[in-house]
């Protein structure tokens, strides 16, 4: 009756909304205030026109200064770009070039550049080095846009600069192609210029905390802007007009242990006070990341974040506070820490002592230099519990936090970030991605949905989430440049108008994850399920029902209709698609697109024929798999999770393995499935902190209960329970059978020890594997099962040792033993599988409803005359 139930559980939040790490360029004007001088919104090389949002580009034509230039159009549109302006067009220079801009003088600006780079006829973009000054500060040089895409896995790139107020009207901005490269050139596709308040004032030097820095003066480049513990802020929804794009933190969370996100209360406006408001928007405030509620675990730790920079350049690092959740002082009183240094001493931040008042926010200016020792190009931000002052919580929280780079010597340029070797393979193998043949079979539209954001393949490279501490060890890292993306995709969405705020999944939706996969319109959808036919459900659940379909007339895929009502819904879509859509492996469920329109959210699948590997294994109506195919199986699954464990640059946990969770395609290829490790909100009604850890009954690993910190190692215990599941033929929990067989695990656990396992495995597999096999198989689970993370082995240890069991079943099968291993199709146990494959099946829904009730047990009548079955993800609920 369990696919396990699920369970909520307030303990520990793992938000895994990746890569929100985009800047965009989305926004009202921002002429606001009417006497304020207008910001200008360039789309280089055209007459201009109206973005994807709305927003008006005009054209450079004005502003062009000396040199010459050509104007070119990119023969290829990402599919990120949903609007052909700015991007499209662009203004090439072979030779220096300037454009000159009036300014006002003494006033600080923004300087944003839009870069895509991508096939511009007659120009070779591999040779474009160049760079860019603006008067006489240089902000880029030897600058490559396509190297630097390619490295964060963006199809284009925004940089951002603040520019000190000077005493001049004009601004002179020049490009120069590097004289280094034959065939060099320069490019530019979009140019702001945004005037601002004065935004900076003095940062405490870390390290030195009688000493200030003085940032009034300096020119800056915007490294991260961070909405810590909330969600990506576009930049149409920033304060004060200033149209800065705010990301989630959580792709540089560092270390295992997170925090929840701590938010508050709907009754409790924030108040400004005397801060001006465009300090920061007020979502920025509302929400943050703080520490567990158990005083033991926080004592333990240190909320971490890490930041790949450049070095030789002063870094000031703005912390955003607002106290969400206490009212008094001393109730939370915390260290800051940047590099291992105390940035806050005496006395340590205390958030109420600095506003007076909860929902009051605050920032606090530091100041960083980072030299160039090896292994120290990086920032690394800790808050923890100060005990100086023997405070009523040992608890920390941070709400924003915006690190910018400070010019030496009129010089912001930085080297081009390095791309991983990983990246290049993937490039290697999806160079079809600037094709524009129109795509006929399966492999290329799904090709064409990871689209000209070209190497993303196999790409989580950058985007991933908890990070395994000892990857991270300073040194390890290679010593070029390679942070995490913060600038590309724009945020878009041409239905925006017609979806209410709320429901609004674009609004959560990294931009990136729009660019990877496709955008299908909702009469495509509706197409392909005859307008979303009763007959075609295939399941139904808390997010909405599971309808199959064919798109493009013979794709066939699985579409996840959300439940409009459902806010739950909203975050797992978002979530699913973030994680999903960066990730391709032939053991990963791939995602193939999405859409969202007119209140509809969908969700749309790769076709997965032959349903999930639990429904092969026990309460079948379906022939019995051998011992060799659910080994070929388990290899897979457990390829498809050592992939997300360590295929990516950091580790990706799955959370949720079970036998629910491993679907098969029609050639019983194993995938891993269902990555929408959701960030439940907290619950506001109460204004308190109250998340949610997912996972399944039966399934969840007892360490994980014990220390609240999340590790690979979890997915393991997981995958040793699937393991026995496979074996034994029977569900993870089973309340139904006597007390000390309900838990698989340690009913399987107990067996081996007292080498009784053969007599709970399988009926069907008695006599049917080889004494070694098995012994190494149940060996290899039991390690799995171990109590603690460290005595398991790791996922490449789990996947050779089921690797060595198949080659002793193969070997001996080939022997002509009397063990018998069919392959598919070949002996006569499949034969017989194939007749019954070609019955009507029922459906077998995998869905679970985060309740105790599983539609396992229960074929659903619907879709019942369907030789295949389709099966897909979905957990709606109880996460
Ligand atoms: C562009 O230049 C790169 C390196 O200079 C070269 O490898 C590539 O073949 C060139 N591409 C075209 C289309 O000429
Ligand atoms: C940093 O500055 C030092 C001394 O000026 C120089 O030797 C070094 O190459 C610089 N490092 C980088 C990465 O620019
Ligand atoms: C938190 O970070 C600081 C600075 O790196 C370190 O001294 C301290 O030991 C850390 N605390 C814990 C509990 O790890
Ligand atoms: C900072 O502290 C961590 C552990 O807390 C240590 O591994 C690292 O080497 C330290 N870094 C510096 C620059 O001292
Ligand atoms: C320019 O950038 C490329 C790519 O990052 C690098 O290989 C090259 O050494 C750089 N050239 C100079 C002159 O800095
Ligand atoms: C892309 O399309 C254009 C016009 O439709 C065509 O001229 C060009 O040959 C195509 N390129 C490729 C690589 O198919
Ligand atoms: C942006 O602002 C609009 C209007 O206030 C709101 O409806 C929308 O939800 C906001 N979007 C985000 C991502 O905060
Ligand atoms: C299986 O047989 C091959 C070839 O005979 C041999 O190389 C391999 O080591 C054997 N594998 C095992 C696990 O015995
Ligand atoms: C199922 O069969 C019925 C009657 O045979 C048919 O009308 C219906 O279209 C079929 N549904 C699907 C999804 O094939």
């Amino acid at each position: 009756m369990y696919t396990g139930s699920r369970i909520l559980f307030p303990v520990v939040i793992v938000s895994l909304l990746l890569c929100v790490l985009l800047l965009n360029a989305i926004g009202v004007s921002c002429a606001r205030g009417g006497k304020e001088e207008a910001s200008l919104t360039l789309s280089c090389g055209t007459n201009g026109g109206m973005d994807a949002d709305g927003r008006n580009w005009d054209s450079d034509s004005k502003y062009l200064g000396s040199g010459e230039s050509k104007t070119v159009r990119a023969t290829f549109q990402d599919p990120s770009l949903l609007s052909q302006v700015p991007y499209m067009d662009a203004r090439v220079f072979t030779k220096e070039f300037s454009y000159k801009f009036p300014i006002t003088s003494k006033k600080r600006y923004w300087v944003r550049f839009h870069f895509y780079p991508s096939t511009y006829p007659g120009f070779n973009i591999s040779n474009s080095y160049f760079s860019v000054a603006a008067n006489d500060i240089n902000l880029l040089s030897n600058f490559s846009a396509a190297i630097t895409a390619q490295a964060l896995t963006q199809a284009y790139i925004v940089r951002e600069y603040s520019l000190a107020p000077v005493d001049s009207d004009s601004l002179t901005i020049t490009f120069k192609p590097s004289d280094k490269y034959p065939g060099s050139f320069a490019f530019v596709n979009g140019i702001e210029l945004v005037p601002t308040p004065d935004l900076f004032d003095s940062a405490t030097m870390v390290g030195f905390s009688d000493q200030s820095f003085d940032a009034s003066s300096g020119n800056m480049q915007t490294m991260f802007r961070l909405n810590v513990g909330g969600n990506y802020i576009p930049a149409n929804n920033d304060s004060g007009g200033l149209l800065r794009t705010w990301y989630d933190d959580v792709p540089y969370l560092f270390g295992a242990a997170i925090g929840l996100n701590a938010v508050l209360s709907k009754k409790i406006k924030v108040d400004y006070k005397d801060l001006p408001d465009y300090a920061a928007p007020v979502d920025v405030y509302r929400t943050g990341r703080s520490m567990g509620p158990d005083k033991a675990v926080n004592l333990g730790y240190n909320l971490t974040w890490l930041f790949q920079v450049d070095a030789n350049f002063t870094y000031v690092m703005r912390l955003h506070f607002c106290e969400v959740e206490f009212e008094r002082i001393n109730q939370r009183v915390f260290n800051i820490y940047i590099n291992n240094q105390t940035a806050q001493v005496d006395p340590p931040a205390d958030i109420i002592a600095w506003t007076g008042d909860k929902g009051v926010p605050t920032y606090k200016d530091y100041s960083i230099y980072i030299d160039d020792k090896p292994g120290d190009e990086q920032i690394i931000l800790a808050i923890g519990p100060s005990l100086d002052t023997k405070p009523e919580y040992f608890n920390s929280i941070l709400n924003g936090l915006e690190i910018f780079k400070i010019d030496t010597s009129k010089n912001l340029a930085g080297p081009n970030p390095q791309v991983s070797d990983m990246l290049s393979k993937a490039e290697l193998t999806s160079t079809k991605s600037f094709s524009n043949e129109s795509s006929s079979s399966t492999i290329q539209v799904i090709g064409g949905a990871a689209g000209g954001a070209a190497a993303i393949g196999l790409v989580a490279a950058i985007c991933i989430v908890v990070y395994q501490r000892k990857k991270r060890v300073p040194g390890t890292d290679t010593h070029t440049s390679s942070w995490l993306p913060i600038y590309g995709h724009s945020q878009t969405s041409g239905t925006k108008s017609t979806i209410s705020g709320k429901s609004n999944p674009s609004s959560h939706l990294s931009a990136m994850a729009q660019g990877l996969c496709r955008r299908f319109s909702l009469p495509e959808i509706r197409q392909a399920t005859k307008n979303f036919d009763e007959s075609y459900v295939i399941g139904v659940g808390g997010f909405g029902k599971v309808y199959k379909g064919v798109l493009d007339g013979k794709l066939k895929v699985a579409i996840k209709r959300s439940n409009p009502s459902s806010e739950q819904g909203v975050n797992e879509f978002v979530t699913e698609i973030e994680m999903l859509s960066k990730l391709r492996h032939k053991h990963l469920v791939s995602l193939i697109g999405f859409c969202e329109q007119d209140e509809e959210m969908c969700l749309v699948y790769d076709y997965m024929a032959l349903g999930t590997l639990r429904e092969h294994i026990y309460n079948i109506k379906k022939p019995h798999l051998s011992w060799k195919q659910r080994l070929e199986i388990c290899i897979g699954a457990a390829r498809g999770l050592h992939y997300l464990h360590t295929g990516a640059k950091y580790t990706i946990i799955h959370r949720d393995v079970k036998t629910t969770n491993i679907l098969l395609d029609e050639n019983w290829v194993a995938k891993v499935s269902d990555f929408g490790l959701s960030k439940t909100g907290p619950n506001m009604e109460h204004g308190h902190v109250s998340t949610v850890v997912k996972g399944s009954f039966g399934y969840l690993d007892p360490e994980y209960f014990r220390r609240q910190q999340l590790t690979e190692k979890s997915d393991i215990y997981s995958f040793g329970v699937v393991l026995f599941e496979v074996l034994c033929a029977r569900p993870a929990l089973n309340p139904s059978l006597p007390k000390e067989q309900v838990s698989l695990a340690d009913w399987a656990l107990s067996n081996t020890r007292k080498g009784t396992l053969e007599n709970i495995i399988d009926p069907h597999l008695k006599g049917k594997i080889i004494p070694e096999c098995m012994k190494k198989f149940s060996d290899t689970a039991e390690k799995c099962l171990s109590d603690n993370g460290i005595d398991r082995p790791s996922m490449g240890d789990v996947l050779w040792n089921l690797e060595f069991c198949l080659q002793l079943e193969e070997n001996s099968s080939s022997d002509g033993s009397s063990s018998r291993s069919s392959r598919r199709g070949g002996s006569d146990e499949s034969s017989e599988d194939l007749s019954l494959r070609n019955r009507p099946q029922l459906h077998i829904s995998s869905l679970s409803l985060g309740s105790d009730s599983d539609l396992d047990e229960e074929p659903e009548e619907v879709d019942t005359n369907n030789t295949a079955i389709f099966s897909q993800i979905v957990n709606p609920t109880g996460r």
